[in-house]
Order: C-alpha cells, then sequence, then structure tokens
C-alpha cells in the first residue's frame, strides 16, 4: 500500500471536547495527549519516517492567559514524561517553533527531552510549538539573506525548520475544520487534505487507517496529467521538460 513518508496532523477540538462534556478546557487539552501517544504509536507501527503535530501555534497566544498558562504547563509535563518510552520505541523528537518566547525552564526542559532521544532512529516526532507556516518561511529566507544567496525556492528550502522529514505527503485535521491555519505551508504545498468531523480527543489508531486508506488511492499529479502519471505516454514531440 502506498503509504505517506511525512504525515502532519492539526490536533484540534480539545476545547469543544471539554466543553460538551461540561469540562474546563483543559481537561480537553489532557485527553488529546493521551490520544496523542496512541497515535504516535500507531504511526510508528506504520512504519511511516515522520510525523508533524501541531500542538501551539504563534496565533494561540492570543487565547486567555490562564488557558495558555495551563496549556504549556500540560505540555512541560507531557516532555518530562513521555522523553523515555518514546526513545524506547525508536522514536525521535523534534521541538520545532520559535523558542524565543519561552522561559529559560521551558527551553531547557525541550533541550533536554530532545536529547534523551537524540539516538532513536526508527521515526522522527516533530512536536511543532510556537509553530507558524509563515514563520518558517520567513526565517528560512532570512537565513538564506544572510548566506548571501539568492531567493530561490531550493536556497529558501534549505534553511526551513524540520529538513530531516521532507515534504508533507498527507495532512489531517480533526474537529471539524477544513483549514490549514498556518500550520506547515512550505513543506506541504503539494500535501493530499484528509478531514475529520472528530474531536481530537476522539480521534484514534482506527481513523489514522481510514486516513491511510484513502491516501493509498490517491492519484497525485504534481502538475502532470493523469496519463502521464499512469505511464500511459501521451508527450508531444518537443514538449520535453522532465
Ligand atoms: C486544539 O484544540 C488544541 C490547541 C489549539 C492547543 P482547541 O483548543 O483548538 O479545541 P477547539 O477548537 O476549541 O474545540
Ligand atoms: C490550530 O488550531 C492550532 C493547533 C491545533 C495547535 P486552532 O484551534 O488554534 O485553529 P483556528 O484558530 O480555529 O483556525
Ligand atoms: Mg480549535
Amino acid at each position: 500500500m502506498k503509504q505517506p513518508r511525512h504525515l502532519a496532523i492539526i490536533m484540534d477540538g480539545n476545547g469543544r471536547w471539554a466543553k460538551m462534556r461540561l469540562l474546563p478546557r483543559i481537561q480537553g487539552h489532557r485527553r488529546g495527549v493521551e490520544t496523542l501517544r496512541g497515535v504516535v504509536r500507531a504511526v510508528r507501527e506504520k512504519g511511516i519516517a515522520s510525523l508533524s503535530v501541531f500542538a501551539f501555534s504563534s496565533e494561540n497566544w492570543h487565547r486567555p492567559k490562564d488557558e495558555v498558562e495551563a496549556l504549556l504547563k500540560v505540555f512541560v509535563a507531557a516532555l518530562g514524561k513521555e522523553a523515555r518510552p518514546l526513545a524506547e520505541a525508536g522514536i525521535r523528537l523534534h521541538l520545532v517553533g520559535d523558542r524565543s518566547a519561552f522561559s529559560e525552564e521551558l527551553v531547557r526542559a525541550m533541550q533536554r527531552a530532545e536529547e534523551e532521544t537524540a539516538e532513536a532512529s526508527a521515526m522522527h516526532l516533530n512536536v511543532c510549538v510556537n509553530y507558524g507556516g509563515r514563520w518558517d518561511i520567513a526565517n528560512a529566507a532570512r537565513q538564506a539573506a544572510a548566506a548571501g544567496l539568492e531567493a530561490t525556492p531550493e536556497n529558501i528550502e534549505r534553511f526551513l525548520c524540520m529538513p530531516w522529514s521532507g515534504p508533507v505527503d498527507l495532512m489531517i485535521r480533526t474537529g471539524g475544520e477544513q483549514r490549514i491555519s498556518n500550520f506547515i505551508l512550505w513543506q506541504a504545498a503539494y500535501a493530499e487534505l484528509w478531514f475529520s468531523d472528530k474531536l481530537w480527543p476522539d480521534f484514534g489508531p482506527d481513523d489514522i487507517d481510514e486516513a491511510l486508506d484513502w491516501f493509498a488511492g490517491r492519484e497525485r499529479r504534481f502538475g502532470k496529467t493523469s496519463e502521464q502519471v499512469r505511464g500511459e505516454s501521451t508527450s508531444a514531440p518537443g514538449a520535453q521538460h522532465a
């Protein structure tokens, strides 16, 4: 079965999951971490090389202060608890995003968690925190310019976050919304998009299977015609490029 090499997930719906149960939103985020644990294992078992998840967007700072603080606390607790089991499962953790807004303590906790999994090589897990797709691109363009390079797509791409994971093949969003919300933009230029109405805490390995089955049936054309992709030659003479 044709599988994505890089799967990205926008984990949305924690707040609504909690609200439906008359619980504080943070309970939804806690359940969200548990869902993520199961999904990471399921993706690892599929042999997918990279999984990127959106944990906190650069826009999420606009939420009420107590939710932001509680979210970061849940994040720190998860880092401390999950790093070793991830390493044991062969999963290398990368925390991707702008760290300049975080406390020294949080930055150190992030470094420790990354170091603990640094030897793992079965799968890359990119947890995107204070990440924004536009930030990633602007940052890369700035670095390319500082290196004296012309702003070509190739030169910008060299400086993007997560070069180890390559282009996103499949992007999943839960929670019923059909938007990208400034998640991975450049690397997802040709991603297949799959949306689920399930709220993130209700999502699970079976839903991953469903998304992967759907992905396997997609014909990825990358600008070509269907006939070209299927190897039926229809190329006109003199129109060769690839
Ligand atoms: C996604 O769930 C998790 C984060 C953004 C951190 P939400 O908190 O956005 O849940 P809804 O969309 O309000 O239900
Ligand atoms: C996207 O979800 C960010 C994360 C999942 C971390 P949001 O819930 O913040 O997205 P919008 O604001 O509804 O587009
Ligand atoms: Mg949301």
